[in-house]
């Protein structure tokens, strides 16, 4: 069954502001999707509302399933990288807890029966990221490209056939940008992927499509289609330019 999210007139609100008014649209993977828009379009509040995080009106289904709402449900389905933010790294907990505090919130998952194949899984996501060695480092220690990986590490504990990641190249270094967006695209082979970024070039050779935030889905289509520059100066204004020079230089797609 191949990994979707779909929402139906989706409208997001906080008290009297409207961020998404009555949207529609249907993701369907394996693909990687690339989320853009300026500062306050609406990115981690699209991202929250699918998620049931924050209450909505409309509908949201993930592989044809209602989770409108349902974060314990939506959790099953979607790993979630949330955008960082430096306040929430102050407390002393190392990589191996952050990771295992997968099991610990939402119980355990559902093939996985005792603590020791719990231990096995986690073992194997920390692996497959390159964390397992440093285990035992606390957060505070963290480089931003290693803290972003713990992070997807426990995204993926229980292997998720979703993936929602929010900004996961801030605070990471370019040669650490490098094999994240890498390890990123490989995800994207067997699961749907919503990556947010403010640096769309390093994922559009992989992108399926690309969605334009900007209070409201302004659009939504393949890349060449959407890295157009009417559409992109409307949603950008003068910042533009940096946009095409960016996508120019590394991937080559003509705006
Ligand atoms: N908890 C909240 N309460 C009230 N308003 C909020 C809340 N979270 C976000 N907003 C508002 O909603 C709008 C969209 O914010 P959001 O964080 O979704 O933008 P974003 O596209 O993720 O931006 P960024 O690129 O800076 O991460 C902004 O105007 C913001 O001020
Ligand atoms: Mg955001």
């Amino acid at each position: 069954m191949s990994p979707t999210i779909e929402v139906s007139d989706l409208t997001v609100s906080y008290g009297e502001e409207v961020v998404f008014r009555r949207e529609n649209f249907k993701l369907e993977g394996p693909s990687l999707i690339v989320v853009i828009g300026p500062n306050g379009a609406g990115k981690t509040t699209l991202f929250r509302g699918i998620l049931g995080l924050i209450p909505v009106e409309g509908k949201v289904f993930i592989n044809g399933i209602d989770v409108t709402g349902k974060a314990e449900e939506a959790g099953k389905l979607v790993g979630y990288v949330p955008q960082f933010k430096a306040e929430d790294y102050s407390f002393p907990i190392n990589v191996m807890e952050i990771v295992e505090s997968a099991i610990a919130l939402r119980g355990r998952p559902p093939r996985i029966r005792f603590p020791r194949e719990m231990k096995t899984r986690v073992r194997k996501v920390m692996e497959q990221v390159g964390i397992w060695d440093i285990r035992k480092k606390p957060l505070l220690e963290l480089s931003g490209g290693q803290r972003q990986r713990v992070f997807i590490a426990r995204s993926l504990v229980w292997d998720p056939p979703v993936l929602i990641m929010d900004e996961p190249l801030t605070a990471v270094d370019p040669m650490g940008r490098v094999d994240l967006v890498k390890m990123i695209k490989e995800l994207a082979e067997d699961k749907l992927v919503l990556v947010s970024s403010h640096d769309p070039s390093f994922f559009l050779d992989k992108a399926k499509m690309l969605m334009v935030v900007n209070r409201g889905i302004a659009a939504l289509g393949p890349p060449k289609e959407v890295l157009r520059e009417d559409l992109l100066s409307k949603v950008y204004g003068r910042s533009v330019f940096l946009v095409e020079k960016c996508v120019h230089v590394v991937d080559g797609y003509a705006v």
